[in-house]
């Protein structure tokens, strides 16, 4: 059966009007995200976990003996697979919101930039806050142990530490047990919870930098921003103790013609080395590849950037990562040789 297990297994909180989701993803290749779960599993409030896990395994149903969904169609994700279902979640996303202190020139995913002194400041922003009460959701969920004891705990945004509730949410996290703690964060806002975590061994941080230096962090992100990244970086870096095995992770989204230089590269490369990463990751914006008509000639620069920053990385023993749209790219000039 073609689908993936991203649908047997996880649970996505995201913005107002998408609500909750059983995928987590929306499919890079056609755009597409999953529809909310049904109005009788989430009554905006609560979750019915027995209908949850009903409807569920009735969508996975309907795959097996019908057709792919379109969702999935060509989904970097897709794959064959058989499911057994034990009825537990082992993946949340938490991505309810928007609110974000930088512009990044290639997200589609934060709320447009406003100031405090905007007329309407207020009700802007409360449109945005609490699409719905994601903690007494977790605790219920806890409650009817239906998250599996090593599930992967993963924040995201919006920019997650912004969310007024987000130090509360992690320390719950810690304090039940969860060792297995993701966030995405553009790492201007310090967090004490963060910083909690890391000692405790339960954080690992996946930061979006996308720049090498000061000038062109700010082109990319929008914001001035660069020396307190690095600072709060290396704050947090210094928390770790010996036992620490989670990741410190420092990211790159390339964008042509705006932060796709060696220079900038290299540069990411050795501050992320300076301030104590533990691993680096490279990616290129989703709407890039989207494009289907794009020339041979960009797939060959991309390469070509990637295996740079591939040696830089190895250079300065950096263990690394590559996200999938860049293995794509990869895959794309093998099917060609
Ligand atoms: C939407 S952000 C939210 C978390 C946080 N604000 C951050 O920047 O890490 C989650 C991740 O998606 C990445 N992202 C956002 N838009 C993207 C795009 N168009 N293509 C590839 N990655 C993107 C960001 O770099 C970030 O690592
Ligand atoms: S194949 Fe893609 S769209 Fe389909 S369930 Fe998996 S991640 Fe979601
Ligand atoms: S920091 Fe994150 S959410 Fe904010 S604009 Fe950048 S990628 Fe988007």
């Amino acid at each position: 059966m073609r689908a993936c297990n991203n649908l047997n297994t996880s649970i996505c909180f995201n913005y107002k009007e998408i609500g909750v989701t059983y995928c987590t993803l929306t499919n890079a290749s056609n755009g597409k995200g999953w529809p909310k779960i049904s109005d009788d599993v989430f009554d905006g409030e609560k979750i019915n976990w027995n209908k949850f896990f009903e409807e569920r395994s009735k969508e996975i149903y309907a795959i097996k003996n019908c057709c792919e969904r379109v969702e999935c169609k060509n989904c970097q994700q897709i794959c064959d697979i058989d499911f057994s279902d034990d009825k537990k979640i082992h993946y949340i996303l938490l991505s309810p919101w928007q609110i974000c202190n930088s512009n990044c020139i290639y997200c589609l995913g934060h709320a447009e930039m406003i100031s405090t002194k905007t007329p309407n400041y207020e009700k802007y922003y409360k449109e945005y806050e609490e699409p719905y009460d994601m903690l007494s959701i977790i605790k219920d969920m806890i409650a009817n142990n239906v998250l599996a004891e090593d599930a992967e705990i993963d924040f995201a945004g919006g920019e997650p530490t912004l969310y007024p509730k987000f130090d509360e949410i992690i320390n719950f996290f810690i304090d039940n047990g969860f060792k297995n703690i993701i966030i995405h964060t553009n790492n201007i806002q310090y967090s004490k919870a963060i910083e909690r975590g890391i000692k405790e061994n339960a954080i690992s941080l996946m930061i979006s930098i996308d720049a090498g230096t000061k000038k062109c962090h700010e082109k990319t992100k929008g914001v001035r921003s660069f020396d307190k990244v690095w600072h709060n970086f290396k704050k947090y870096s210094k928390k770790r103790n010996k036992t620490y095995s989670k990741r410190l992770c420092t990211k790159y989204v390339l964008v042509p013609n705006v932060n796709d230089s060696k220079k900038e590269l290299e540069e990411f490369i050795k501050q992320s080395k300076k301030n104590g990463a533990t691993q680096v990751a490279l990616n290129v914006y989703n709407q890039l590849l989207n494009e289907m008509n794009y020339e041979d000639s960009l797939l060959n620069n991309l390469k070509e950037l990637s295996d740079f920053w591939i040696s830089k990385a190895k250079e300065n023993g950096l263990p690394y990562i590559l996200f999938p749209n860049i293995e794509y790219v990869y895959k794309k000039l093998n099917q060609k040789t």
